[in-house]
């Protein structure tokens, strides 16, 4: 397979067209931001991590049948990935109060939640991400019902598998966000999953072990990455 022309350009990563019809290469960066882009940086081997971290996840989750968009790791930056039609939603998961769930409620951070609580974003630069409700992504045409419904069960469904396999490295799942697309009418988990896109934190400690570390500059960025990268890979 050839990488080809630069399809889009990202915060995190690249999106290359291949010979291959339906797939693509995502190149993952050292870039970082935050903040809705106000807040811009670099983190040594970030890319390196989450590629790393992606390709372990994906086929977890493909062996106990979620559909994913992942194929094959390429090197240590690039994936092999199917072309997907996306949807502009972040699907977001928290298992325990931190961000903007603590902003929005009160609630402090690090509570336990007693159910998981599933957000819907639109993925809106200009509007900065708002929250939307069903009805709101109906009128918008971003999905159906339908659609809805088997995108917040698939979301559930990964919940509990990340979650397990995190448990088992000592690891608490705090938070994530995912984003599907349409494959032949199929809904398909796309994007990546990495300390970029959860809140992952040591069971023992509490330690921060994500972008968090960057958001509020509490240093310790890399290590925390690639303390991640090595307790999955585990
Ligand atoms: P939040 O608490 O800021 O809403 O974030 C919830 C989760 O979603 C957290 O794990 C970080 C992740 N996330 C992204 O991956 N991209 C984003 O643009 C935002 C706002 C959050």
């Amino acid at each position: 397979m050839t990488s080809q022309e630069l399809l889009y350009e990202g915060k995190a990563k690249k999106v290359f067209d291949t010979d291959v019809p339906g797939t693509v290469i995502v190149e993952f960066k050292d870039d970082a931001t935050a903040l809705n882009g106000e807040k811009r940086g670099r983190i040594a081997e970030k890319g390196i991590a989450n590629a790393a971290i992606s390709s372990k996840l994906f086929p977890l989750l493909e062996a106990q049948g979620i559909p994913t968009h992942f194929r094959e790791q390429l090197d240590a930056r690039r994936l092999a990935v199917d072309l997907l039609q996306m949807i502009p939603l972040e699907v977001v998961v928290r298992n325990r109060v931190a961000g903007s769930l603590e902003k929005r409620t009160g609630l402090q951070e690090g509570t336990v939640l007693d159910k998981a609580v599933l957000e819907l974003y639109f993925k809106n630069d200009q509007l900065g991400d708002p929250l939307l409700n069903d009805d709101h992504i109906e009128v918008l045409g971003l999905a159906n019902s339908a659609m809805l419904q088997q995108l917040r069960i698939q979301a559930m469904k990964i919940n509990t598998i990340l979650t397990a396999f995190f448990a088992q490295r000592q690891l608490i799942l705090v938070d994530f966000k995912l984003e599907f697309g349409l494959r032949d009418g199929q809904l398909v988990l796309g994007d990546e999953i990495s300390p970029d896109t959860c809140r992952i934190w040591d069971e023992n400690t509490l330690k921060k072990l994500d972008k968090d570390r960057f958001r509020r500059d509490l240093g310790g960025v890399e290590e925390a990455y690639h303390e991640v990268l090595t307790r999955v890979l585990s």
